[in-house]
């Protein structure tokens, strides 16, 4: 059976290649989502590609995850720093975990800096700009093939 990878986006990021093109770059959502589906594919994983703006439905794809998928790559965007029940989710997730920011938020605005999700996870990939989502899905096939501890 192929491993499943849950790639969940949160907030605003349905709004990526017009939104703060200076800091995000002009790839959209749906060429980030090819990106992931061709390193899935590489790399043999089944992959399940989602954004949502609502907390509560992050939180239950999350729960979702559980018993449908190995890993999760999340960038959850705005909730990272806000969200103790996205952290929470995350915790009562046994599998492996990514965080994702395209931009590296210590570089950025005070309140960027701390996040809830950092806690939760074991891997974190920031300011790689949209590749780093195909090299996350790469590292995370992988990590799930077993070629690294
Ligand atoms: C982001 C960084 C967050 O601080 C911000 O709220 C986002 C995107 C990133 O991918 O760089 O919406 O997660």
């Amino acid at each position: 059976m192929m491993p499943t990878l849950f790639v969940l986006n949160g907030p605003n990021l349905n709004l990526l290649g017009l939104r703060e093109t200076h800091i995000y770059g002009k790839e959209t959502l749906e060429d980030i989502k090819k990106a992931c589906l061709e390193a899935g594919a590489r790399r043999q994983l089944k992959l399940d590609f989602r954004q949502t703006n609502y907390e509560g439905e992050l939180v239950e794809w999350i729960q979702e995850a559980r018993t449908a998928a190995d890993a999760i790559l999340i960038n959850a965007a705005a909730y990272t720093h806000t969200s103790v029940a996205v952290h929470d989710a995350l915790r009562a997730f046994d599998g492996y975990k990514v965080e994702l920011h395209i931009s590296n938020p210590h570089v950025r605005e005070e309140f960027r800096h701390h996040s809830y999700v950092s806690y939760a996870v074991d891997a974190i990939v920031a300011g790689l700009g949209t590749p780093g989502y195909g090299l996350a899905v790469d590292m995370i096939g992988e990590r799930l093939a077993g070629r690294h501890s």
